[in-house]
């Protein structure tokens, strides 16, 4: 990229972890061996009835010598959805799905662990030790869940985050094969949140100027910006590929790998204010994540503009969008044109939020710390007043 700084190696040390990941077309194969190393021998599959459907759940369990027992997770997990999970038979845990079944997967493996109720894990640095075997095998090119130390799940009618370094999945098998057959508009969805995971690890705060926190949240460092970089590069130049054809088997490959570095690079950085508002989007309208973040785009990143000139520029420069001499404003008018062209919302008037609904927007995002550590500006109550400005027009 030129012209922008990827963060070198300077004197301030900082930390990188991440998951041990089997990348490639037909790596789900790997699954038995990766289940005798970790001593699985009852794995409890968490997925869902559309991954099912597609045939992919055959295609997981076919190459097992074990016998599974199958648990479904519901779209949007809560924290009342575990009661029935069957604890006493089974010694590990294997995700195959989209962010719900990973996310769902994760808690599965802290109650085999650990017992009591999901709700005690809400929250950051809840559980107490290592969890069961964790095994994740994403169906979509997105939320980089599996390689995260989050799932999100919704207690009390509120999307939360249990973050705790012990969520991280222990294998990661990231089979491009299983996401060839997959709709076009959960491509799109899935991929633009890709590319928002990418776009805000690359711009977040550094970590040099964040507090340290209990999560490794902990801002941008030379290695969480170099994938993040990659990340954005594979998925800007992949996603309308995958999204208008599918059988573009190459463009679901880069989508597979740009999402999975974009999940190991933010799981470092922490994301920023475009995923807050999006957050703020969802528990409003219950629209799902990558249509809150095409309507949340144009707020977030124009917020954080005054402080990422420089940025913006280069990354526009480095993606060959603008012109010769690009503007800060090329980068944004770059995501909404990739956001129009795969057919997601445009604005919060597009999902229904209108200027009444701005003390709520503002309340609701204000809260999310998680999020808004690591954004580039900080966030106060003068978010209304911008939003009022630039966003909820009369
Ligand atoms: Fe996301």
């Amino acid at each position: 990229m030129h012209g922008y700084e990827f963060g070198e190696p300077g004197s301030t040390p900082f930390r990188f972890t991440t998951t041990d990941t089997r990348f490639g077309d037909g790596v789900t194969a790997d699954l038995d061996d990766v289940l005798e190393r970790y001593g699985v021998s009852n794995p409890l599959i968490v997925t869902d009835r559309g991954v099912e459907d597609a045939g992919l759940l055959e295609r997981v369990t076919d190459g097992i010598d074990a016998e599974p027992i199958v648990y479904y997770a519901s779209t949007e997990p809560s924290t009342e959805d575990f009661e029935n999970l069957p604890t006493a038979a089974v010694d590990g845990v294997v995700a195959v799905g989209g962010g719900s079944c990973l996310d769902t997967a994760k808690l599965a493996a802290v109650l085999l662990a650990h017992g009591g109720d999901p709700a005690d894990y809400v929250g950051v640095d809840a559980v107490p030790g290592p969890i069961a075997p964790l095994i994740a095998v994403p169906t979509t090119s997105g939320t980089g869940s599996q390689a995260t130390q989050t799932a999100v799940v919704t207690h009390d009618g509120v999307k939360r985050g249990a973050s705790d370094e012990h969520l991280r999945p222990d294998v990661a098998l990231v089979d491009p094969e299983l996401t060839f057959g997959l709709p076009r508009a959960v491509t799109a969805r899935s991929g633009f949140d890709a590319f928002v995971h990418a776009l805000e690890s690359l711009l977040a705060r550094d970590y040099r100027w964040v507090e340290p926190r209990p999560i490794t949240y902990q801002g941008a460092n030379p290695v969480s910006r170099s994938l993040a970089w990659r990340a954005l590069v594979l998925v800007h130049g992949s996603l309308e590929r995958a999204v208008f054809d599918g059988d573009d088997r190459e463009a679901r490959r880069a989508m597979s790998l740009g999402s999975h570095l974009a999940g190991m690079a933010f799981s470092a950085s922490g994301l920023g204010a475009v995923h807050a508002l999006a957050s703020t989007v969802g528990g409003m309208t219950d629209r799902p994540h990558g249509e809150c973040l095409g309507a949340s785009i144009r707020a977030g990143l124009t917020y954080n503009l005054p402080v990422r000139r420089e940025e913006y520029t280069a990354v526009a420069a480095g993606l060959g969008v603008g012109s010769e001499e690009p503007e800060p404003e090329a980068l944004i008018a770059e995501c909404e044109r990739l956001r129009d062209s795969i057919g997601l919302p445009g604005s919060f008037d597009e999902v229904g939020l209108e200027r009444s609904d701005v003390d709520e927007i503002v309340e609701n995002t204000l809260v999310q710390e998680r999020r808004l550590a690591t954004n580039p500006r900080t966030v106060t109550d003068e978010l209304g007043e911008f939003l009022l400005e630039v966003e909820l027009e009369e």
